[in-house]
């Protein structure tokens, strides 16, 4: 691997108090044949068809697919030729937010209806007795799945997943991190086989596409440069283009009763609010609202309060109980007879989003404190009851709160992120002990996949690039 093709973009590093990664220039290639077919660039072997419960009608759509997309303010996937074409076949959200930076909590937010008060992306697991958004849907059997690119095997709990480059055939490239992929963080999630296994890869899309078995909800995360993570939204939008242009025209994939949800985990930028580009496709947005704007406040919780809303599900008694943070999509809300708060435009009752670091909970290592039950006061956007999983203590609520221990100050690191060593390597659970010495995420990667570690050249170019970085902001 040279470093001469790689372009840093530092311009835009230093204009924005930017996380961690610069892009890298890279030119977008398909990594399979259409998305339909499996691809040796995916790694992951297939494993079959997925099986679903029975078909659970919704009262506004019968399926949910999110796809996430990285890093971009709102001005910046405006400005993109490809999203602009797709506004045309959807409804744009101009008002929707992410919840925090940078991007683990926000993928947690998502699927858990809170960011625990994480901080960073670092390898953190979440307790059994902390419900998600699979709670709610399997109560009601609705059939959930997760699909996640160059994740080497389904249920893969690793911190990320190193593999043949597969655009420039030259090396190793890390596809695949742990901090994109919120649902296996959550041990209720991880520690459950049938569940865990529904966590699948690409090469499992292809085939579940096909077999015209994707469930009725769905979470999906392309890898590092077809998300922009690592790339541009001008390769996003090539990536858009191979994937899913050809998929809304697919009826395994799109029906009449679908909706995809096309969002950014956050803005690149911190410094501004977290307002990101938004779109609703699919044929289950109403006709009338095709290419029109709704300037409601949403944020990363109305994925959850607008799911519950349509299947009349139960609620997880966090963000999605929020009375300022839940709007149900306007359609959704309409349809089921949720009243929203009225929060729109850029109301000014609009909270900041951006903030980062300065909020306790027990994922942060300055600011813990405990896991707290859900609120059970919470009015439920579904009508269903919160849902309290077993092993809650339903007595450590937010106000019975101790105030928040800085356990850095006391030389001790985040009981959260030792890795609990759940892998599914070969197909069924094994536990292995955590690693005594080893660093959170050392144990896992040596039980689960020798091939974790960079390549030589790929540490070379890595480090090059977070070194430039670096220094160049010190200086500064
Ligand atoms: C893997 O990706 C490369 C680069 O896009 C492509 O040339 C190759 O055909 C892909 N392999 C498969 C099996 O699609
Ligand atoms: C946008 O859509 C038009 C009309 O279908 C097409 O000609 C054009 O190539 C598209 N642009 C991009 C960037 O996808
Ligand atoms: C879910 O499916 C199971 C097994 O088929 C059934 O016993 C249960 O009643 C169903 N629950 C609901 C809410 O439909
Ligand atoms: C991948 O995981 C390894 C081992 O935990 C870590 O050292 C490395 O920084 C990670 N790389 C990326 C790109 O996340
Ligand atoms: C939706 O699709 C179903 C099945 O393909 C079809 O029977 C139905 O007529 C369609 N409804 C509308 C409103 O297009
Ligand atoms: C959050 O965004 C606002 C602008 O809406 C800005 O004034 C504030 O400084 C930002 N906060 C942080 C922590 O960057
Ligand atoms: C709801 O969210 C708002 C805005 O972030 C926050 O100020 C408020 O404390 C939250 N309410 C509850 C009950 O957590
Ligand atoms: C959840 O379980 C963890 C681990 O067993 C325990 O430490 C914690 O007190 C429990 N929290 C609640 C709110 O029940
Ligand atoms: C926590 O303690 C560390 C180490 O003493 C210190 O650097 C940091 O500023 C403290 N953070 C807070 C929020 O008190
Ligand atoms: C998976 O590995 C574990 C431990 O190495 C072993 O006990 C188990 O039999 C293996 N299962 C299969 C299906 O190979
Ligand atoms: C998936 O299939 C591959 C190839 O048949 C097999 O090696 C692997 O153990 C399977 N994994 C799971 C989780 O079933
Ligand atoms: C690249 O990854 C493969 C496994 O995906 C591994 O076998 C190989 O050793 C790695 N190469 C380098 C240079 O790290």
């Amino acid at each position: 691997m040279h470093v001469s093709p790689f372009v840093l973009t530092l311009a835009s590093t230093l204009a924005f108090a930017a996380p961690a990664f610069a892009a890298i220039a890279q030119s977008f290639a398909p990594p399979a044949a259409s998305p339909e077919s499996s691809s040796a660039n995916y790694t992951g072997q297939t494993n079959g068809t997925i099986t679903n419960t029975p078909l659970v009608k919704g009262k506004a759509f019968d399926r949910f697919i999110q796809i996430w997309i990285e890093n971009t303010d709102y001005d910046t996937a405006a400005s993109s030729p490809v999203f602009q074409n797709l506004s045309k076949e959807g409804v744009l959200f101009d008002q929707f937010y992410a919840v925090t930076h940078p991007s683990e909590p926000n993928y947690l937010a998502a699927v858990g209806g809170d960011f625990f008060g994480a901080a960073d992306d670092s390898f953190y697991h979440i307790p059994q007795n902390v419900s998600t958004i699979v709670d709610l849907l399997e109560a009601k059997n609705v059939s959930w799945a997760s699909y996640q690119e160059n994740m080497p095997y389904d249920g893969f709990t690793g911190f990320n997943f190193t593999q043949n480059n597969y655009l420039s055939n030259d090396g190793n490239y890390t596809y695949y991190v742990r901090k994109h992929n919120g649902l296996i963080v959550f041990d209720s999630v991880a520690n459950v086989s049938d569940r865990a296994l529904r966590i699948r890869n690409f090469n499992d899309f292809a085939n579940d596409v096909k077999a015209d078995v994707i469930p009725q909800w769905s979470f999906i995360t392309p890898n590092l440069v077809n998300d922009g993570h690592d790339t541009t939204i001008d390769f996003v939008g090539d990536w858009l283009n191979f994937w899913l242009l050809p998929l809304l025209q697919d009826p395994h994939f799109n029906t009449n009763r679908t909706v995809i949800l096309l969002t950014f985990d956050e803005t690149e930028t911190y410094t501004i609010n977290n307002r990101i580009y938004t779109l609703a496709l699919g044929g289950g947005v109403p006709a009338e609202l095709r290419g029109k704007t709704d300037s409601t406040f949403y944020t990363h919780y109305s994925a959850l309060s607008s799911v519950e809303a349509n299947w009349g599900l139960g609620a997880l008694g966090r963000g999605d109980t929020n009375a300022t943070l839940n709007n149900v999509f306007e359609f959704v809300a309409n349809a089921s007879g949720w009243k929203n708060n009225g929060i729109t435009g850029d109301s000014p009752a609009i909270p900041l989003l951006n903030l980062t670091g300065t909020i306790p909970g027990p994922l942060n290592v300055a600011l813990y404190q405990p896991f707290t039950a859900p609120n059970a006061s919470g009015i439920s956007p579904g009508g269903g009851p919160i849902f309290v999983a077993p092993g809650v203590n339903s007595a450590l609520t937010a106000t019975a709160l101790p105030a928040p221990v800085n356990l850095t100050a006391q030389g001790k690191s985040n009981p959260w992120s030792q890795d609990p060593g759940i892998s599914y390597a070969n197909g069924t659970k094994v536990i292995s002990p955590p690693s005594p010495s080893g660093s959170a995420s050392s144990g896992q990667g040596a039980t689960t996949n020798g091939a974790l570690g960079m390549g030589v050249d790929g540490s070379v170019l890595v480090c090059f690039v977070v070194g430039v970085i670096a220094g160049v902001i010190t200086v500064l």
